[in-house]
C-alpha cells in the first residue's frame, strides 16, 4: 500500500491561527506515537482547531472537521481565495478603535452581509490582535476577547496563507463543519483518527470550554469515549489527547495511556506557564497492533 504521508519530511507549515490547545509544539512528540505510516490509508481529525498536527504530518488524503464555523470558513477561504484574503487583511489596522469596530460587527445586522472572505479576514485579524490570541465567544455567540495592545501583530501572514492554501489544494483534503460524530462515515479499517477535543477539566476552576457557545461536558467526554470504541471496532487507529486527570485515566483504562510533557501555550497568567503532563490514549501498540483490553501506561519526555 502506498503511504498517504510524504516520503521525505516536508517543510513544517505553521498554523495560521493561535488556538487554545494548539498542537504545533507537541506535534513531533505525537508523531512518534503514530502507528507505522505504511499501515495508514486515511487520516481524520474530528477536532482540527488550527491544525497543528495536520500541518505537521501533512497527509495527502485527510478529512478535517471542527464545530466552529468561523474557523472552518478560514480553512475554506484560504484554500479557495488566498489572494483575495490577503488583500482583505491589508485593509485592517492595529488600533483599539478599529479592533472594537471589527470585533463588535457580530452584534449588528451587518455581520450577515459580510462575505466569506471578509469573515475569514476578521477572524484572522482578531486572533492576532486580541488578548492572548484567544477565540472565545459569549453565550450569544459574540466574540468577547478584549484588545491585546500588541505593538506589531502580524495579521498579514502572507507566507502562512500561501503555504496552507498550497497544501490544501495539492492534496485530497475534505473540510467539514459539524459535530465530531459526523466524521464516522469516513473512518474505516486503516484510518488514523487523531482526536484533540476540549480537555476534561483537571480542577473545578480550569473549565475553559469557550471555543463555541456550547462547551464540552463530562457527558460529552463519555460519548466521545464510546466514539473511540467504535473507531477501535472498525479496526481503525485512534490517538486521543486529553488532560491528565483521574476521570480521563479511568474512562480510557482499557486502552494504552501515554504521558507526555506539554508546554502551556495559552495561560491565564505568565506565572502559570510551564510544562504540564497530558495524556495521549491509543488503541494500538508501537507496531500498530490493536489493543483494547489491557491497560498500559507509558511515559514520553
Ligand atoms: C483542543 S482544540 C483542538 C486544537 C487543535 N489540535 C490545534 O492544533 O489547534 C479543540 C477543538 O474542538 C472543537 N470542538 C469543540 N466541540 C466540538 C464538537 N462537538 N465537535 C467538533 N469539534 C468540536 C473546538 O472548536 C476546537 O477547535
Amino acid at each position: 500500500m502506498q503511504s498517504i504521508f510524504p516520503n521525505s519530511p516536508k517543510k513544517f507549515i505553521s498554523p495560521l491561527l493561535k488556538w487554545v490547545g494548539g498542537k504545533r509544539a507537541l506535534a513531533p512528540t505525537l508523531r512518534k506515537l503514530m502507528p507505522p505510516l505504511s499501515q495508514i490509508n486515511n487520516y481524520v481529525e474530528p477536532f482540527v482547531g488550527a491544525g497543528g498536527m495536520l500541518l505537521s504530518v501533512q497527509p495527502k488524503k485527510a478529512v478535517i472537521n471542527d464545530l466552529n464555523g468561523e474557523l472552518i470558513n478560514v480553512y475554506r477561504v484560504v484554500r479557495d481565495t488566498p489572494k483575495e484574503l490577503l488583500l482583505e487583511l491589508e485593509k485592517h489596522v492595529n488600533s483599539v478603535e478599529h479592533f472594537y469596530k471589527i470585533r463588535d460587527i457580530d452584534r449588528s445586522p451587518l455581520f450577515a452581509k459580510l462575505s466569506v472572505i471578509e469573515k475569514a479576514a476578521r477572524i484572522i485579524y482578531l486572533n492576532k490582535t486580541c488578548f492572548n490570541g484567544l477565540y472565545r465567544v459569549n453565550s450569544q455567540g459574540f466574540f468577547n476577547v478584549p484588545y491585546g495592545y500588541y505593538k506589531n501583530p502580524d495579521y498579514h501572514e502572507y507566507s502562512k496563507v500561501c503555504a496552507i492554501s498550497e497544501y490544501l489544494n495539492r492534496n485530497d483534503i475534505m473540510i467539514l463543519n459539524g459535530n465530531y460524530c459526523d466524521t464516522l462515515s469516513h473512518i474505516e479499517k486503516g484510518t488514523l483518527v487523531y482526536l484533540d477535543p476540549p480537555y476534561a477539566p483537571v480542577s473545578q476552576t480550569s473549565n475553559f470550554t469557550g471555543y463555541n457557545a456550547g462547551g464540552f461536558s463530562y457527558e460529552e467526554q463519555i460519548r466521545l469515549k464510546k466514539f473511540c470504541d467504535i473507531i477501535a471496532e472498525k479496526e481503525a487507529f485512534f490517538m486521543l489527547s486529553n488532560s491528565d486527570c483521574s476521570f480521563v485515566r479511568e474512562l480510557y483504562h482499557e486502552y494504552r495511556i501515554h504521558e507526555i510533557q506539554a508546554p502551556r501555550a495559552v495561560a491565564a497568567s505568565p506565572n502559570s506557564r510551564g510544562a504540564i503532563t497530558e495524556l495521549v490514549v491509543t488503541n494500538f501498540d508501537c507496531h500498530g497492533y490493536p489493543m483494547s483490553s489491557v491497560s498500559h501506561r507509558e511515559k514520553m519526555a
